[in-house]
């Protein structure tokens, strides 16, 4: 049985001060329950997040990591420096980060691995423009940031996998996919899987949609079979949002 996870992505959005508001606020209002929440901050908050929810089960997140174990690369981060301050998990290949810094398929894939080699669990982001979905190559182009994403990985490795599927055309646009679509891609994604690592780990990997994610439209979102959660950005920001789609 997969266990749901809602992840906060916050984006360059909130300074320490404001990340310890969020945290206290948040954990006035939060429940532990059997939905896993996660809130995936700058590199700078990360640590003073992990020391405020240290009491609780929400785990903290990155949004990037290098693919090397260490090396001149300025103004990189390490996974073994998240891993150092207690680091959960890590969004890997944004679409934020493949359109605006130009990553591609082939790093996106070395990161996967390097995250898992040192013990955080990668958030594997896919989707297509809305161009790709306009001309029919969207489930095409899903498949092939999946085969390439995942080159290498074993199968124990894809079943401890998080996907998020975040149409590019959603992401902060307000113009959410409908929910069986989003399903119907979610799906497709489980069956990639499948057909490259069998049904034990397509049954295991989480499957999340990202894309204008919010209180109103969650319970909709997340009650499709193929979907196990959600990545959240704008709305994961203001407590009284976020928890609102935990609670779905
Ligand atoms: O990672 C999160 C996504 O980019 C979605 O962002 O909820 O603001 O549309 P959004």
């Amino acid at each position: 049985m997969r266990k749901p996870l809602i992840a906060g992505n916050w984006k360059m959005f909130k300074t320490t001060a404001e990340a310890k508001d969020f945290a206290a606020e948040f954990k006035k209002i939060y429940v532990s329950s059997d939905i896993q929440v996660a809130v995936c901050a700058p590199f700078t908050q990360l640590e003073a997040l992990k020391e405020a929810f240290q009491d609780t089960d929400i785990q903290v997140g990155a949004q990037n990591l290098h693919f090397a174990e260490e090396g001149a690369f300025t103004g990189e981060i390490s996974a073994a420096m998240l891993k150092e301050i207690g680091v959960d998990c890590c969004i890997i290949g944004h679409s934020e980060r493949r359109q605006l810094f130009g990553e591609t398929d082939e790093m996106v894939n070395k990161k996967l691995h390097q995250a898992f080699a040192s013990g955080i669990r990668p958030i594997l982001c896919v989707g297509e423009s809305l161009e790709q979905r306009d001309g029919g190559q969207a489930f095409d182009l899903v498949r092939s940031q999946m085969k390439a994403g995942m080159q290498g990985l074993h199968a124990d490795q894809a079943a401890a996998l998080i996907v998020a599927y975040e149409p590019v055309w959603a992401i902060g646009t307000g113009r959410t996919a409908e929910p069986e679509q989003a399903d119907e891609m979610c799906g497709f994604i489980r069956q990639v899987v499948e057909d490259l690592y069998g049904e034990e780990a397509a049954d295991k990997v989480l499957i999340l949609y990202g894309g204008s994610v919010k209180p109103s439209n969650a319970s909709e979102l997340l009650n499709m079979g193929d979907i196990d959660g959600a990545l959240v950005g704008g709305a994961s920001l203001v407590p009284e949002d976020f928890i609102q789609i935990v609670n779905f």
